[in-house]
This record gives C-alpha cells, sequence and structure tokens, in this order.
C-alpha cells in the first residue's frame, strides 16, 4: 500500500513547526529562563539551537525522508541486523514518558481556557496571590488534574485516529499564526507594565557567572525539547516527506519559527513577571500564575478585554500543545502500525492507555512529574540526538549523506556534536560526583 505523505513542502514544514512549537515554547522556556538566570541560559540555548539542534534536526529528518518508515523499520532497513534497531526501542518510549508529564500541562492549559470562559480573569483588583493560589489550588486537586488531563488525551486521541493528511495538515495552519499575534500583542501590553524594566535586563544581560555544567545541560536540553528532537518525532515526520524536498531549509525555517516563538514567550512572560513581583524560579507553574495577573489587569478599563484575550490566548496555546502532543503520540503509534503491523485504532488505544496511567501518576506525585520533565529533555532526548548524530556521522555511508546534507553541516554531525554532547554529559558527572 502507498503511504500517505504531506501534500505539499509547506505542509511538511507547518506540521514540523506545529510540533515544535508548543508548550515548550510557551509553557517550559519562561520557567527554564527564570530557573537558570536569565540571559546567560538563553544565549547558551540560542547557541545550542542553532549550531547543535539544526544539525541534528536535519540529520533525524533525513533518515526518516531516505527510508519513508519510522523509527524502527528506518534503522533496520538502514543498518541491517545491527543494535542500532534498539536507537528506534528508545525513540519509541521517549516520547510516550514525555506525553505523559506534557499532558498533565495539557490539562492545566484545558483548566485555563475553562476558567477563561468562566470570566476568572476579569478581576483587575485581584493580587499576584489570588493568581498563585488558584493555580495551587489546581495542581493541589489530584482528581481535578487527572480529569483535566484526561480531556486533554481524549482531544489527541481524536486528532490522531483521524490520519495524517486529514487531522494534522489541517490543525496546524489555522492555530499557529493566531498564537502570533497574540503574543506579540501580549509583549508590548507586558513591556508597559511598571517595573518591566527589570525583566527586560534579565533576559538581555547575561550574567555569565551563572553558566555552569548544570545550566549547559539545561539550556541544551531546552533546545532540544523545543524542537521535538531526538525522540524519533521529526523522524516520523519527514518518513511523510517527498523525495524532491530540501531537508536544509525544513530544518532552518522550523527552527527559526521555533526560536522566534520561545524569545517572544520569554518577552511577554519576564517584564510581567517583574512587574508584579512573582519569583522567575518560581517552576512548572510560572506561566499560568503570571499570565492571569496580564490578563485581569490588561482589562482594567475594559474586563471584556481580559476575557477576550484570555479565552483566545488559552484556546490557541491549547491548539499549539495539541499539534505537538499528537506528534509524540504519532510517533508511538507509527511504531505499532509500520513494525507491528497493529490496526491504527488499536495502537493509538495503547499509547493513548499508557500516557493515561503514567500522566495520572505525573499529576499525583509532582516529584515524578519533575523527573519526568528533566529525565527527558536532559537526558532521554540529548542522548537520543547523540545516537542520530553518530549514525548519521559515523555509521551511513558518507557519499549517500552528502547527497542531502552539505559537507560543513555533515562535520559538525561527525565531530563537533558528539564531542559537545559528551563533554557536558561528562561535566555534569563530575559536578555531581
Ligand atoms: N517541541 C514540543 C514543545 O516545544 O512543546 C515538545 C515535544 C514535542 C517534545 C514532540 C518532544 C516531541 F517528540
Amino acid at each position: 500500500m502507498a503511504r500517505e505523505s504531506f501534500a505539499n513542502r509547506t505542509t511538511a514544514i507547518l506540521a514540523m513547526a506545529g510540533s515544535a512549537i508548543g508548550l515548550g515554547n510557551i509553557w517550559r522556556f519562561p520557567y527554564m529562563v527564570g530557573q537558570n538566570g536569565g540571559a546567560a541560559f538563553i544565549l547558551v540555548y540560542l547557541l545550542s539551537a542553532i549550531f547543535i539542534c539544526v544539525p541534528i534536526f536535519i540529520s533525524e529528518a533525513y533518515i526518516g525522508k531516505s527510508t519513508q518508515l519510522s523509527t524502527f523499520g528506518a534503522f533496520e532497513k538502514l543498518a541491517p541486523g545491527s543494535a542500532w534497531k534498539w536507537v528506534g526501542l528508545l525513540t519509541v518510549i521517549t516520547p510516550i514518558i514525555i506525553l505523559s508529564f506534557y499532558s498533565v500541562v495539557g490539562g492545566w492549559s484545558l483548566a485555563y481556557l475553562f476558567k477563561s470562559l468562566t470570566l476568572s480573569f476579569t478581576d483587575a483588583s485581584a493580587t499576584q496571590e489570588v493568581h498563585g493560589a488558584v493555580f495551587g489550588a489546581l495542581v493541589g486537586n489530584k482528581w481535578a488534574g487527572i480529569a483535566w488531563l484526561t480531556g486533554f488525551l481524549v482531544l489527541n486521541f481524536g486528532v490522531v485516529t483521524l490520519g495524517v493528511s486529514k487531522g494534522i495538515e489541517k490543525f496546524t495552519k489555522i492555530t499557529t499564526p493566531i498564537l502570533f499575534v497574540l503574543m506579540v500583542a501580549i509583549v508590548f501590553y507586558s513591556l508597559s507594565m511598571p517595573g518591566a524594566k527589570a525583566g527586560v535586563d534579565y533576559l538581555v544581560k547575561p550574567d555569565f557567572s551563572k553558566i555552569n555544567g548544570h545550566v549547559m545541560l539545561s539550556a541544551m536540553g531546552q533546545a532540544f525539547f523545543s524542537l521535538s528532537l531526538g525522540v524519533g518525532t521529526i523522524l516520523t515526520y519527514a518518513s511523510y516527506m517527498k523525495k524532491e524536498e530540501n531537508l536544509v531549509s525544513t530544518g532552518v525555517y522550523t527552527a527559526v519559527f521555533d526560536l522566534m516563538f520561545a524569545l517572544i514567550a520569554g518577552f511577554a512572560i519576564m517584564p510581567a513577571v517583574f512587574a508584579a513581583g512573582i519569583e522567575p524560579g518560581a517552576g512548572p507553574g510560572l506561566i499560568f500564575e503570571t499570565l492571569p495577573y496580564i490578563f485581569s489587569t490588561m482589562g482594567r478599563d475594559f474586563p471584556a478585554l481580559s476575557a477576550g484575550v484570555a479565552i483566545l490566548f488559552f484556546t490557541a496555546v491549547l491548539f499549539a500543545a495539541l499539534t505537538s502532543s499528537v506528534s509524540m503520540l504519532e510517533a508511538g503509534v507509527a511504531y505499532f502500525v509500520d513494525h507491528k503491523k497493529m490496526a491504527r485504532g488499536k495502537a493509538t488505544a495503547l499509547v493513548f492507555g499508557f500516557c493515561w496511567i503514567f500522566g495520572s501518576l505525573c499529576c499525583v506525585s509532582t516529584r515524578l512529574f519533575d523527573f519526568c520533565d528533566r529525565l527527558t529533555s536532559d537526558f532521554l532526548m540529548t542522548f537520543g540526538s547523540l545516537l542520530y548524530a553518530v549514525f548519521v556521522g559515523w555509521r551511513l555511508k558518507k557519499a549517500d549523506v552528502l547527497q542531502e546534507i552539505p559537507r560543513p553541516i555533515y562535520f559538525i554531525v561527525r565531530w563537533i556534536i558528539p564531542l559537545v554532547i559528551i563533554a557536558i554529559f561528562i561535566s555534569n558527572l563530575v559536578m555531581k560526583g
């Protein structure tokens, strides 16, 4: 049976950008910046994104595109009978773990959309403590958390069972631009708040003494997380690309879109964090405490404005989250469909079931949530990316790879990336030891 492919190049880029742009940019980036010292973290993040992530993106996409298979099959086809196929296993497990804790945050977004619809963020006199308490109550109520998580996963299930072209393509095109425009508007508002300047300084004036092995690993991990690398999702999406499409431009476009969203989110959130006197290192709740404060003060003179902006914003965030989570689900499902010849519906139900159980555990235990969050980006995705780079740089035939990947990028993939990742891993081990 012929495999479905994306209708054209723009759609392939949009689907990958849809996977990349999500809660990682809007929720995770600002909280990571806040926990790791601001501008210095951003600097390492940007360098990692440009010099490490783009070449890895191209390598990972190369494996999918050249084989038109998802993870396991792709490795078996390119390196038959070797142990490389176990990388495929890693890249099925990782997205499932990510999806589990990601769905907790997806559930929070759904809850906040509901709160916006019930006009919870229109009281301009509500202090930052009030908004903090609203978030605290949501996290404290485990059953509510599980209910919202379930809602989020059901939405994912719906999208994936509709299939690649019908479900994902239409989805991605409408929501991302809406989110972009809203976020730019929030940046302007946030910058106009009294006390916002300290937040801007925090984002643009690096304190180099803050850079250490841990910050480097976190920044690199965030860059991998944000671009959905090292997990097989980009590989799986690239397997639907047509032969004539260019990997380098796809990688560069996706990274540029993704970086833009992260930076804009930083400038939307941090000035308001400082203006409101919120602790920048507050952790995973940062945006959920800050945004409602922004929305409610925004409507000081026009309460309808706060409600309108909040509803549109959380709707757009939900869609951005869905296009990312769907890509994780898709990577897991593609494995069972392509490799185990399982029916699509059954495969989706299986992945759904696992994520529901594990996600519910993450709702109940903040420690498990934090552990999965750090484990996946700082270790599994980084390690997965290292393996992709080594596979393309060392295992595949150079002449084949050079037909799609330019020589300087090939050099980076073969030498620079393995050395940098291993050095950062070692420095973290030494620091902990
Ligand atoms: N890149 C996504 C985001 O920034 O929200 C998260 C993500 C999607 C991670 C897909 C991993 C993945 F496979």
